[in-house]
């Protein structure tokens, strides 16, 4: 049978189509715009989602033998704010995960109700990007389209919705909502009251394994694609990515270097750190994990590389990067404000430590090793847990640059374990459909069977002790600048 794995990103959707050996068969994927109408907001249409999504489909399938297609699935950029109507139509664009503009909302959950309280309703502190706040916003700021909602959903949950005609979501997304009691697995009734909305509004909760509905008659009619095909739940695109890179059962960790980049830590057991600096969140295999989010990762280097060296040859530019672990320039990665662990939107990126003689594969270093410093800030509050974590798989764009792998692994210490596709939310998203469709008996059987690691990048002791202290000068960057920051903000 052939599965279609749905990889609704923020740049792109990406669809692949897999079959039950785990072959991918064939990759596509179609851009759509990113608005960002103020400094640190971040919008896009749900509408261009969906077209993208299904002119996707069309060419995905085209040369396949359509009757083996037996499910789709997907992994969706997480915390999206997706509001329909009653005629379910899109009230307003939607507000996602790297915009920063409920600062004041974030402050009013966190002072006001109180972090312990939050920790205590859903597991999680409040973060800008969370859709809690962004509902709060609405509410103080568009009033009239806040009276309007009669849906909540997620961005991939929109494609499940128009696909099949369902209203769902699944607990891994839905964790990231900030009114979900995530140990419980359901709807927080204290965070709904404080945001003053009702459980009719919210989509209904699956696993992200279980089979939703199929898709439209018309649809399937439109794509040529067999009757009963089945829309499977899905997960957020973390969730998704760590089941495609096999991080499911206990104390498995996937890195994601993404337009975000994260730090995926997957549990049997429900747990949160004292601060609540990295998510505790429902893991797509039925479990748990716990998770931290910077708002910018392989996007810093897109954009060192598109907008300002206006260049499109990445390979080239770090081909003369010699001086690892050396380098006196150092670049903050917070193009977009920072989630984890600082949770702070005002936060920005600099470059310091400049001389008349830095060059400009200095500058490109420093920003492939201010991400993976940034993400040793979140393995910290891991290991300060006692969680101890000896390799890692990795996936996303950035993940394609041997360079930037091989930096991960001295500057975290960690062995970084490539695998066959680095296509993971897509992957995990096919490899869901297929559990949904009864391919599999579980997500874990799906992961050990399908996924296969191909390389191990080790780190070196010279070069981990090197960048231990490069690591211990970059962190004092940010509290040196933190005060600075909202000083910095357009009025
Ligand atoms: C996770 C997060 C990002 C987005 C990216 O909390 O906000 O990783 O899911 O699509």
């Amino acid at each position: 049978m052939l599965y279609i794995g749905v990889d609704l990103g923020t740049s792109a959707v990406k669809l692949l189509l897999m079959d039950e050996t785990g072959k991918i068969h064939k990759i596509v994927s179609r851009e759509y715009p990113l608005y960002f109408p103020h400094p640190g907001w971040s919008e896009q249409k749900p509408q261009d989602w969906y077209e993208q999504t299904i002119d996707g489909i069309r060419e995905l399938t085209a040369d396949c033998e359509k009757s083996r297609i037996a499910g789709i699935s997907f992994g969706g950029q997480m915390h999206g704010l997706v509001v329909l109507d009653k005629e379910d139509a899109i009230i307003r664009p939607a507000i996602l995960w790297n915009d920063g503009r409920t600062a004041e909302e974030t402050d009013y959950l966190n002072q006001v109700i109180g972090k312990e309280k939050l920790s205590q309703y859903t597991a999680n502190i409040a973060f800008a990007g969370f859709t809690a706040p962004k509902l709060l916003w609405m509410k103080k700021h568009e009033p009239e389209n806040f009276g309007k909602i009669e849906k909540i959903m997620l961005p991939k949950d929109y494609l499940a919705y128009r696909l099949s005609g369902v209203h769902c979501t699944d607990y891994s997304d839905a964790s990231g909502m900030l009114l979900l009691d995530v140990k419980n697995r359901c709807w927080s009734k204290d965070m709904l009251e404080v945001c003053g909305v009702t459980e009719a509004q919210l989509p209904r909760l699956y696993e992200s394994y279980e089979v939703v509905g199929t898709l439209k008659r018309e649809l399937e009619e439109e794509l040529g694609l067999p009757e009963g095909v089945k829309v499977v739940a899905g997960a957020g695109d973390n969730a998704a990515a760590a089941v495609g890179t096999g991080t499911v059962g206990d104390g498995m960790c996937n890195i994601s270097l993404g337009t975000s980049g994260t730090i995926f830590i997957s549990s049997k057991s429900f747990g949160v750190d004292a601060h609540n600096a990295l998510h505790s969140f429902d893991h797509a295999d039925g479990y748990y994990h716990l998770m931290g989010c910077m708002l910018s990762a392989a996007s810093c280097n897109k954009w060192w590389m598109d907008e300002i060296l206006r260049t499109a040859e990445y390979e080239k530019e770090q081909a003369s990067i010699e001086k690892l672990g050396e380098n006196q320039v150092f670049y903050l990665p917070y193009l977009m404000g920072e989630r984890s662990p600082h949770n702070d939107p005002s936060a920005r990126s600099v470059f310091i430590g400049m001389t008349m003689d830095t060059a400009r594969e200095d500058m490109t270093q420093a920003v492939l090793e201010g991400v993976a410093f940034g993400l040793r800030d979140s393995l910290e509050v891991a290991r300060s847990l006692g969680i101890q974590i000896e390799r890692t798989k990795i996936c996303g764009g950035g993940a394609k640059s041997p360079l930037w792998k091989k930096i991960i692994a001295n500057v975290m210490n960690l062995k970084v374990d490539v695998i066959e596709s680095e296509e993971g939310p897509g992957y995990g998203g096919a490899m869901l459909a297929a559990v949904g469709c009864g391919e599999f008996d579980s997500v874990e059987e799906a992961a050990n069977k399908l996924v296969k690691v191909v390389d191990t990048v080790e780190p070196e002791a010279w070069l981990v002790a090197k960048y231990e202290r490069q690591y211990q000068k970059f962190r004092q960057i940010y509290p040196t600048l933190k005060g600075l920051f909202p000083a910095l903000a357009k009025e």
